[in-house]
């Protein structure tokens, strides 16, 4: 899947799957998120999180869940490490299919998001599949997690290196992190190349992130259409 990417002001990145623009343009909503320069894959930016809420708004304003309502094949794939339950947080929740997930397995799930839009949606799936997930709209550039108060903590296609130490403060002994996002190797998958570099995790970046926690999952991979880094990692102190 080719990729553009939507600023999220100085410290935050996002990288979109060109995929999901499927589900915009059907709504007719592609033209407005796409740039109007000459290469409809360049880089999407914001100039501040006020203007990232407007176009993750746009994005989400369809009937369709724009990234599904299944959870994230890795999550899914790793539940097992996350059968004790307890308190979740779910950073840049989106529509909420991660976070309905966990609460299906019995988490308590906050869940932050920028989008009012996105919180509505993942506040109706949570209806429909029968759960509750706590919804907290904020700004990620600005919102402190609470110290020492999750058991795992959830982020997803959100790429802003300033949460990391937030992150580890949030969770209690014992806690653990799911973390995924696109990596430079995005580059070299087609239309790819706008995207830029410094907007991707790099080679090993991820693992480097947390190498004060126990690594219980890492890979990085690259099937052609996403190169992503994914980790599973615990706090041990
Ligand atoms: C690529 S989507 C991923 C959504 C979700 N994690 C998932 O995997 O389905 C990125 C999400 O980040 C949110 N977002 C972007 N900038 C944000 C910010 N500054 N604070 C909080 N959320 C933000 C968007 O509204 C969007 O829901």
């Amino acid at each position: 899947m080719a990729v553009f990417s939507v600023s999220i002001g100085v410290l935050g990145r996002v990288v979109l799957g060109l995929g999901l623009l499927g589900a915009a343009e059907q709504d007719g909503h592609a033209d407005e998120l796409r740039p109007k320069g000459t290469n409809a894959y360049q880089m999407v930016t914001g100039d501040d999180s006020e203007d990232d809420r407007h176009r993750w708004d746009k994005l989400f304003s369809t009937n369709n869940y724009v990234y599904g309502k299944e959870p994230a094949r890795f999550l899914r794939e790793n539940i097992h490490f996350f059968s004790q339950g307890g308190r979740a947080l779910d950073l840049a929740m989106g529509e909420g299919r991660n976070a309905v997930f966990l609460a299906e397995r019995g988490f308590n799930v906050d869940g932050v998001d920028i989008s009012e839009v996105a919180i509505r949606k993942a506040k109706r799936l949570a209806k429909e599949k029968g759960v509750l997930v706590t919804p907290i709209l904020a700004d990620l550039n600005t919102y402190v997690i609470r110290s020492n108060t999750y058991d795992v903590i959830l982020n997803f296609d959100f790429l802003q290196p300033a949460l990391i130490p937030q992150i580890k403060k949030g969770l209690k002994k014992g806690g653990l992190v799911a973390y995924e996002n696109y990596t430079v190797e995005q580059l070299m998958n087609s239309y790819g190349y706008p995207v830029r570099r410094d907007l991707l995790l790099k080679k090993g970046e991820l693992k480097a992130l947390f190498k004060d926690f126990q690594i219980l999952v890492y890979r990085e991979y690259n099937d052609g259409k996403e190169a992503k880094a994914t980790l599973i990692a615990r706090k041990t102190r």
